[in-house]
């Protein structure tokens, strides 16, 4: 139902403030082989990216002013993320086996609430943006990075399959997000994902 964000829509606008949705790229279906433009056909393949794609739809219709930014891949210095998980499990282990097969673009939290404040501050048009960083990498690549960065042997990172490690619900394989609507609206994008997990590491594994 829309009644939810129009609501939303309208305290926002009473206390001068902006409707902001953070959905997922799990609104897509994750067979592409070139990043997802915002506008690309959403067809979710899990519970979750059905939700969040419901959710889109009830902003799009309650809040004609809002800003819905898909992110993906998030880590942050708050609370549990994946390269905290890898780098402790290779600590304890001194190795495991990381999927190869989906890639995407790890994002720092810190850089994804820098966009939005920075999306907002500009004024820009109501629309669909994408909040992850440039580039892209597999779990496993990601994996490799945090292990070094704790000071470990990225080698001790191995990869494996999705067919090998089988998850309750399914993931998408590919799940790089274009950033075409940031450009357009002259707003700057986030940076190359490696450079970024340079920058945020030592905080994030702190
Ligand atoms: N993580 C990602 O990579 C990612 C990617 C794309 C989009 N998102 C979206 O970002 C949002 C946050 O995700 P997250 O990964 O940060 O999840 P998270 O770590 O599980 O955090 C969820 C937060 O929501 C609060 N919360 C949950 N149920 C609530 C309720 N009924 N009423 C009030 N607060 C409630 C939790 O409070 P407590 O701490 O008190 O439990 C927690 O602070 C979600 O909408 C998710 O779909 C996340």
């Amino acid at each position: 139902t829309a009644a939810g964000p129009a609501l939303l829509d309208r305290a926002a606008r009473a206390a001068g403030a902006r409707l902001v949705q953070v959905p997922t790229d799990y609104v897509f279906d994750g067979h592409a082989d070139r990043p997802y433009a915002e506008d690309a056909p959403i067809l979710p393949r899990s519970a979750y990216g059905r939700t969040k794609a419901s959710g889109e739809w009830a902003v799009r219709a309650g809040a004609p002013d809002h800003l819905v930014v898909r992110t993906a891949w998030l880590y942050g210095a708050h609370g549990g993320c994946f390269p905290k998980t890898i780098a402790r499990v290779a600590a304890e282990k001194g190795g495991l086996d990381v999927v190869a097969d989906q890639v995407g673009q790890p994002t720092w939290t810190a850089d994804l609430a820098d966009l939005v404040e920075r999306l907002v501050a500009s004024g820009a048009p109501a629309g669909t943006y994408h909040g992850t960083s440039q580039g892209r990498t597999s779990w496993h690549g990601f994996a490799r990075a945090a292990v070094a960065a704790a000071g470990l042997d990225p080698a001790i990172v191995r990869e494996t399959t999705s067919e090998k490690f089988v998850r309750p619900a399914p993931r998408p394989a590919y799940s790089v997000l274009g950033h075409e609507a940031l450009r357009a609206a002259g707003v700057e994008r986030i940076g190359d994902w490696a450079a970024r997990w340079e920058a945020a590491a030592g905080s994030v594994l702190a």
